[in-house]
């Protein structure tokens, strides 16, 4: 069987959604450990209640190559074969990037290249666009920049505000990150320079 290590920060809503998927036998894995970098993550509370195996590693005022080196050390520790980071607030080393080669995936709320970084949805809403989504890809050690495994568009209305945009683009997040994940976790696909091209029964 398959572990996932899920890293995220807060809210753990997409982390939810993977362990429902998981839970439901649609990702043919297990959830080896969650590991938050904020103690205050409504997220950790959530995998504790669900009776997954949690760790709390804070980050704050942490050198980077030292916060990886701890991560890297607990993700081998239980020996985690996909790396999810499910809003998780931080850039990853070269290094740590190199320790899970193609098996890195984030969950990004644009369609990337567009609007990478921090407030996607409120980026989106001012620059005018009519259509915007999320963004599963694969990470490398520069921001929201990995080839794309699954994108999905959603409208821009009119009315919106960056809560109910950000509500719509949330339901397509929910859905598309475990499609990914069983893209990537079955290794089944190939990457042409930064096209990452998935084999049909995969999709
Ligand atoms: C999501 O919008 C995700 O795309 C972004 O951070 C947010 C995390 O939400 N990377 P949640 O913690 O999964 O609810």
């Amino acid at each position: 069987m398959k572990r996932l290590g899920i890293l995220l920060s807060g809210r753990g809503s997409n982390f939810e959604a993977i362990a429902d998927q998981v839970a439901a036998g649609q990702i043919d894995a297990e959830i080896a450990v969650v590991i938050s970098s904020r103690p205050e993550a409504r997220g950790l509370e959530v995998a504790r209640r669900r009776g997954l195996k949690t760790l709390c590693i804070p980050s704050k005022g942490m050198d980077r190559e030292a916060y990886d080196a701890l991560l890297i050390h607990e993700l081998r520790d239980h020996a985690v074969d996909l790396v999810c980071l499910a809003g998780f607030m931080r850039l990853l080393s070269a290094s740590f990037v190199r320790a899970f080669p193609e098996r890195i995936l984030n969950i990004h709320p644009s369609l990337l290249p567009a609007f990478p970084g921090l407030d996607a949805q409120k980026q989106a809403l001012e620059h005018g666009v009519k259509i915007s989504g999320c963004t599963v890809h694969l990470v490398d050690e520069f921001l929201d920049a990995g080839p794309i495994v699954l994108q999905a568009a959603v409208p821009v209305r009119d009315d919106d505000t960056v809560e109910s945009l950000s509500a719509r683009i949330l339901v397509e997040e929910h859905r598309i990150y475990s499609a990914a994940i069983r893209i990537v976790l079955g290794g089944q696909f190939h990457i042409e320079g930064r096209r990452l091209i998935a084999h049909p029964r995969a999709v």
